[in-house]
């Protein structure tokens, strides 16, 4: 099959490589002539395990290529893949897609007459039916398919989760691009994926029901953990026990500082806004997304009471500022909102991240870098650990507790035993357990977050 990827983003060269390891041919089509020169040098934009040797490998096979010229790439594709960024637009949180319909008036006029245009950007209910109307405008004569084929992809395990889905969803009622988009997707029934053949508008709601009950769930437990600090209750243990009933599942569960990332930030609130479109109130996704945005710059006022009521000319150190592991994406990160907070506060601020460093230095100010965990630690007044790197996991306490000024560990992942760092003579406070430190509480709006 000849496919070409429109947008070699994230979820373009993601989908663009994983389907040309799976032998069809790829053309990934850019705007961004750097971003097309680096990728012909097999240089990767983005961090992506495993990401670079897949390109490189199926570049080499002569199946994958880019080019910044969508009109000597589209001519011949069986599917085109809109994969362009649809952001949240400023001021209003609708999700923008002025991408998607430029794309979409510069690729009609280039397609075969029965081609199919295949939407995997996130994109709110409706957005299709709307390129539909942009192709029979252009091309009133040509029987060219719009269908959406949301991703389910994380950052960090993209490949993986593109090569063993749990599900493939399909919206069109189509029967010619049903067989097409089966026969691109045929190279994955050998790993059971289930095709979920649906209308498009189904297919739209599906991506952001799923993203928006993801976010729910992290919500939730997020929330029992609040309680559960107040009770002397462990919410891992809740999470484990409710998770073991099959009707909810043991995943998305793990209590953290908040979600963040490039997809439920922007989503929840896409939803929130286009169904309020059709007049349907979304309240509970609306209060998940209150919920969350409080609940980050919230975990700076647990590193306030860990170090005693103020932060003022202290130093923390951060580790871990990617809104998630495995990736440099900066995002939404709950980082952001704790490190800005801690700076209200008075604290010097000191991070590390094994792959965020170079868009943190562009998103936060007056932080200093280091380049690993233990220079980090260095004379700080309390470590951070904000997101959950492998690299974190078995950090050598006995030395950070000869480097630190005060032995203090927030631990915003629960990445650690309470018991073991406390037997190493910190102060340990997690998150939704039994610690030493009395919990958070309410923040009040526009917080100045030190009690001073
Ligand atoms: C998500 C969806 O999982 C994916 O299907 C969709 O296509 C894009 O959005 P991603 O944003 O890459 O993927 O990250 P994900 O692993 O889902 O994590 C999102 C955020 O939730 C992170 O900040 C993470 O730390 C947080 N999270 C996740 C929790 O706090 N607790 C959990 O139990 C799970």
């Amino acid at each position: 099959m000849q496919i070409v990827m429109i947008g070699a983003g994230y979820v373009g060269l993601v989908s663009g490589a994983c389907f040309s390891d799976f032998g069809h041919n790829v053309i990934c089509v850019d705007k961004d002539e750097d971003r097309i020169a680096a990728l012909r040098q097999a240089r990767i934009p983005i961090f992506e395990p495993g990401l670079a040797d897949l390109v490189e490998r199926n570049v080499r096979a002569g199946r994958l290529s880019f080019t910044a010229d969508a009109s000597s790439a589209v001519p011949g594709a069986d599917v085109v893949f809109l994969a362009v960024g649809t952001p949240s637009r400023r001021g209003d949180g609708f999700a923008d897609l002025s991408f998607i319909y430029a794309a979409v008036r510069e690729i009609v006029p280039l397609m075969a007459e029965n081609g199919v245009i295949a939407t995997k950007s996130t994109v709110p209910v409706g957005t299709g039916d709307e390129i539909e109307r942009i192709v029979r405008e252009l091309r009133p004569e040509a029987s060219i398919a719009v269908v959406s084929n949301p991703e389910f992809l994380r950052e960090g395990a993209a490949i993986d989760d593109f090569k063993r889905p749990d599900r493939i969803v399909i919206g069109t009622d189509d029967a010619c691009a049903r067989a097409v988009m089966g026969e691109v997707y045929r190279p994955l029934y050998l790993n059971a994926a289930p095709l979920v053949f649906v209308s498009r508008p189904t297919a739209e709601v599906i991506k952001y029901a799923a993203n928006a009950f993801l976010a729910t769930k992290i919500t939730f437990i997020n929330e029992i953990a609040d309680l559960c600090e107040q009770v002397g209750a462990n919410v891992s243990d809740v999470a484990r026990g409710i998770g073991l009933d099959k009707r909810i599942g043991p995943k998305f569960l793990h209590a953290g500082p908040g979600y963040g990332g490039s997809c439920f930030p922007k989503d929840t609130l896409a939803l929130v806004k286009s169904a309020n479109d059709h007049g349907v109130a979304m309240r509970v996704v609306e209060a998940v997304v209150a919920v969350n945005d409080q609940r980050k710059r919230a975990m700076a006022r647990k590193v306030v009471t860990a170090c005693g009521g103020s932060v003022r000319g202290k130093r923390i150190a951060v580790l871990g500022l990617t809104f998630k592991p495995n990736t440099d994406d900066m995002r939404e990160a709950p980082s952001l909102s704790i490190i800005r907070a801690l700076q209200d506060g008075g604290a010097i601020v000191h991070a590390h991240d094994p792959e965020g460093e170079s868009q943190a230095r562009e998103l936060l100010s007056d932080v200093t870098y280091f380049a690993d965990a233990y220079s980090c630690a260095e004379g700080a007044d309390a470590i951070v650990i904000v997101t959950e790197w492998e690299a974190f996991r078995a950090l050598d306490l006995a030395r950070l507790r000869t480097l630190l000024h005060t032995p203090v560990l927030v631990d915003l992942r629960n990445v650690y035993p309470p018991d073991e760092v406390k037997r190493h003579g910190f102060t340990y406070v997690g998150i939704g357990r039994p610690t030493d430190m009395a919990p958070y509480g309410q923040i009040d709006e526009g917080m100045g977050i030190a009690a001073e």
